[in-house]
């Protein structure tokens, strides 16, 4: 495999985040981080420094190339990518971020009381957003997205919102893509342009992924 990253850095978020409730619960989501540890596979076999900053995930790296991160929560997401990402040359946002935690954790184990339970919610920090307006013009950018309805228009305005070079919209209409499958259906959006891809393994889904960011970046 040649090295074309050789002397690149790249920061990759993976896995979904846990936002506390109490010492025992928490708030989540199905997000495996397999695409995310494809890609740091495949950016490290060709050379770049990875810095994988991951949410819970039972996956190993496995490429010397890579220095996983681990965090919990979107905040501790967001702490850990904006100490790194001045210094890397791509960014790639992969994680499965909760769009909102709870506004107060207990500390102590909530107990079984009553026949309903609310428990208040705020956002948390967008991170590709935050890093997007702090993202200089020798740096690239890559965030994904999910969608189920007018894909290609969300996932553009979401291009624009964050600042992104590139987004990677998932198919959900898809049998055998997104989500606890080894397989995915992305098509590439950017400013002017969308580019189809088949269903392939999560693999092969990683190395399309990273060739078109090579060609943006470098060709
Ligand atoms: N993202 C992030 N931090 C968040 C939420 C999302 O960094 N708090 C990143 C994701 O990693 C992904 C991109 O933003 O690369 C788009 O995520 P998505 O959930 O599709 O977009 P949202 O802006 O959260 O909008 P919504 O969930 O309402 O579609
Ligand atoms: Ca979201």
């Amino acid at each position: 495999m040649e090295k074309l990253f050789k002397g690149k850095t790249v920061i990759l978020t993976a896995g979904p985040t846990y936002e506390p409730i109490d010492p025992v619960r928490f708030i989540g989501n199905h997000s495996t981080g397999k695409m995310g540890y494809a890609l740091a596979e495949c950016f490290a076999q060709r050379g770049a420094q990875v810095k994988l900053v991951a949410g819970p995930t039972n996956l190993q790296a496995q490429h010397e190339g890579i220095a996983v991160i681990p965090v919990t929560t979107a905040d501790e997401m967001y702490a850990a990518v904006k100490q790194l990402a001045p210094a890397a040359d791509i960014w790639v946002f992969a994680a499965a971020v909760a769009d909102y935690k709870p506004k107060v954790v207990a500390d102590r184990k909530i107990k079984k009381a009553g026949d309903e339970l609310t428990i208040e919610l705020v956002k948390n920090v967008d991170i590709a957003a935050a890093l997007g307006k702090e993202k200089r013009e020798d740096q690239f950018a890559v965030g994904f997205a999910l969608e189920t309805d007018n894909e290609a228009s969300n996932a553009r305005e979401k291009l624009q919102k964050k600042n992104l070079n590139m987004i990677v919209l998932n198919s959900l209409n898809d049998p055998g893509a997104g989500f606890k499958h080894d397989t995915n259906k992305i098509t590439i959006i950017e400013k002017d342009t969308a580019t189809a891809f088949e269903l392939k393994h999560k693999s092969e889904v990683a190395q399309d992924i990273v060739n078109l960011i090579w060609e943006r970046l470098y060709v």
